[in-house]
């Protein structure tokens, strides 16, 4: 495709990470990264065991001027150059969510150019294709903090969730475990360290929803059993701590594994004529290896090529949002009624998709 080139800048205020960066197709096709800012405000939630949302909001007021600047200037890129701006809308905390779109707004007023609004998880969908040039259908795993999501990528704007958890994410599980056994925050990373020398059959949790016909996800009765094992050992050794992590992350990288290789089978049934099938994951808990690695076997196993965009672009980082933007503006799919929009701190990414607790939801991690 030869055409003109198309820049986009893309701002991300939805949780705990301020950040903008502008992305590029040039006119031979390809996309290119020409600047990433993000800013994490992880020190700053720290000593509360997890995000808190006012302080989020602030946080992102005092720094969002900044990143953007170092945006444009890392890019090389004026104001003058930009043809669009697009900004995460939901979902997400409130707060952070509407410094983020009144920053757009007031830029794209000023600059008299398109806003576009972007559902934040449909910038963890697309990102595959700023990565990987993946071609329509995909299935996407997403594992974050906020959100446990099977999604069928059927097209710009085509999306069907397949599954989502019923009540806590599995980040969250991650990091209210490390929290009740006295771990830092984030606690994911803290709880993959420990179990590096723990032992993983030392507890048998139950596995959640385990043999169920169902494509969804639970993880609030592990995160019980892991309560009342530690209560029930307290006070607990530097073993005990390791080989409750150890047992905790097998059985939760056993369930998710379960219920996407269920997913998967339904999506070959559903595409049975793709000649590349591929499984993207991403979210912050896809850089867990064990998960990584029960993911990639489990891909083998069906025939499935396993895709895992490089870390910075599976964490929330402004990329995703203006290649969303990108490919949305390139489509003409611009809505008119953008700057009289409002932020949404629920937006389902397939709105036929059931009202389950936890869909389209993204809050504190606490
Ligand atoms: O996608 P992400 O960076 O941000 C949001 O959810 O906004 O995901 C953060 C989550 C946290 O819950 C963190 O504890 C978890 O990802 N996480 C991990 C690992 N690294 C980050 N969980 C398990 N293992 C890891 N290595
Ligand atoms: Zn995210």
């Amino acid at each position: 495709m030869i055409g003109a080139s198309v820049r986009v800048l893309g701002i991300e205020t939805s949780c705990d990470e301020t950040a903008a960066s502008v992305v590029s197709r040039n006119g031979s096709g390809n996309p290119s990264i020409l600047s990433s800012s993000v800013l994490s405000q992880i020190s700053e939630h720290a000593a509360f065991g997890g995000v808190v949302p006012e302080i989020a909001a602030r946080a992102h007021v005092e720094a969002l001027d900044g990143i953007i600047e170092a945006a444009l200037r890392d890019a090389e890129t004026r104001l003058e150059d930009l043809d669009a701006i697009a900004v995460s809308t939901g979902p997400g905390l409130i707060g952070g969510l509407i410094v983020g779109l009144m920053t757009a707004k007031a830029m794209a007023a000023a600059l008299a150019k398109p806003l576009l609004l972007i559902n934040h998880l449909e910038g963890h969908a697309l990102t595959g294709r700023l990565t990987d040039d993946l071609p329509f259908p995909y299935l996407l795993l997403l594992l974050s903090g906020g959100h446990t999501q099977l999604i069928s990528v059927q097209g710009l704007g085509q999306y069907r969730r397949l599954g989502t958890t019923i009540d806590d994410a599995i980040g969250e599980a991650f990091d209210k475990t490390a929290k009740l056994l006295g771990l830092p925050y984030p606690g994911g990373p803290n709880v993959e360290r420990a179990a590096l020398s723990g032992d993983p059959t030392r507890f048998s949790f139950p596995q959640p929803l385990k043999g169920q016909d169902r494509l969804d996800f639970s993880f609030s009765g592990l995160k019980t059993a892991v309560r009342q094992t530690a209560g029930s050992l307290a006070p607990l050794s530097d073993q005990d701590v390791s080989d409750i992590c150890a047992s905790f992350q097998a059985t939760a990288a056993a369930a998710l594994t379960e219920r996407t290789e269920r997913a998967l089978n339904r999506f070959l049934q559903t595409h049975p004529d793709l000649a590349d099938p591929v499984l993207v994951a991403a979210g912050g808990v896809a850089s867990n290896k064990l998960i990584r690695s029960e993911l990639t076997a489990c891909c083998e196993r069906n025939g499935v090529r396993f895709v895992a965009p490089p870390l910075p672009l599976c964490t929330d980082n402004a990329a995703m949002i203006a290649w969303a933007g990108l490919e949305r503006f390139e489509a003409g799919l611009i809505d008119a009624e953008a700057m009289d929009a409002a932020p949404r701190s629920r937006w389902p990414l397939d709105p036929d998709s059931d009202p389950l607790t936890g869909s389209g939801k993204r809050g504190a991690k606490a």
